[in-house]
């Protein structure tokens, strides 16, 4: 039984997953290199836990035992070894990632399951650097994690029947809806919302209609909730460069090529919504949506 989950990273996806799993009464050792974060992330977790109270989803007391749920630790080695399943959330950098499963393997119980919420790492590759190819597999939550219902199962080369079935039917009791994948460049979910992004940003790039123009007909055209290029300022504009580049490198194929402004772009320091600035600019506070002066039709 899957009962005591350690999350590693508790930045804005490491925070929203120990929420859902304590909300369904998992122990969760949340753990980060960084001290601030953890605070951050438990501050985070109960102004989102207040925010589901005063819409009546959750009761005073259940807000309560999902906190008590919650333990940090800034040590991989203490926080993991009781651990069931460890998923991790940390940054998204490949020599990181597998310095973090040569660690997990060391440190976390023989039978524990170490899954991965990468965006884009290959699964098989993260698995090939520990003893338990078989218990390696991917987890990738949407954001916001307490909202979103996908699940993206990801199965590496190597990845049990065993393993994928315990991920799939714990992704369901935490009200998620899991889908299985096989273990390919951007998995489902990337390999095709990041060539739609670029083929926005290309169409920009191209002069064949502005910000505003280009995010309207795909929020009324296809019923999107949001445009791509807005999309693409509240994922991070780094965050689009460094998939399109996994994309490409994997695959070979010049469709996934980064379009050029998109470069320029992160190489100015303009990422989207958390640096203030990408195709749109974010005042503190304000919900309407600024065309950045860059892009602004004279
Ligand atoms: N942001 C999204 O919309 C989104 C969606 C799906 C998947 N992901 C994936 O989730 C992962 C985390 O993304 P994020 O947006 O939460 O990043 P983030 O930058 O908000 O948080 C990453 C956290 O990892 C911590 N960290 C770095 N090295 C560590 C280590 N060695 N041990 C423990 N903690 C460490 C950092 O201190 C930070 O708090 C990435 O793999 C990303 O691709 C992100």
């Amino acid at each position: 039984m899957i009962k005591n989950i350690s999350i590693i990273g508790s930045g804005t996806m490491g925070n929203g997953i120990a929420h859902v799993f304590a909300q369904f009464n998992h122990h969760v050792n949340l753990i980060d290199v960084n001290q601030e974060a953890l605070d951050n992330a438990v501050l985070t977790i109960t102004k989102n836990l207040d925010r589901q109270v005063s819409k009546g989803a959750l009761t005073g007391d259940q807000k309560h035992n999902a906190l008590q749920n919650i333990k940090t630790f800034t040590s991989i080695k203490d926080g993991v070894k009781n651990a069931d399943l460890v998923v991790e959330a940390a940054t998204e950098n490949i020599e990181l990632k597998l310095k973090i499963f040569k660690d997990l393997d060391e440190f976390s119980p023989e039978n524990c399951i170490l899954a991965s919420n990468t965006s884009s790492i290959s699964i098989t590759q993260i698995a090939a650097v520990t003893n338990r190819g078989d218990k390696v597999i991917g987890m990738h939550f949407m954001n916001p994690v307490p909202v979103m219902k996908l699940v993206e199962v990801i199965r590496g080369y190597q990845t049990s029947d065993e393993t994928t079935e315990t991920i799939m039917s714990l992704s369901e009791s935490l009200e998620k809806i899991p889908v299985e994948v096989n273990d390919y460049p951007g998995f489902v979910a990337n390999r095709i919302l990041m060539p739609m992004i670029n083929e926005a940003i290309y169409t920009l790039y191209e002069g064949v209609a502005g910000v505003h123009e280009i995010d309207t007909v795909m929020k009324l055209g296809m019923a999107h909730p949001m445009g791509p290029l807005q999309l693409a300022d509240f994922i991070g504009l780094d965050v689009c460069l460094a998939i399109l580049k996994v994309l490409n490198d994997g695959f070979g194929n010049p469709k996934y090529a980064p379009c050029p402004l998109l470069v320029n772009m992160v190489a100015a320091g303009k990422k989207g919504a958390k640096s203030g600035e990408g195709f749109y600019k974010y005042t503190a506070g304000s919900k309407e949506l600024i065309v950045a002066d860059k892009f602004k039709k004279s």
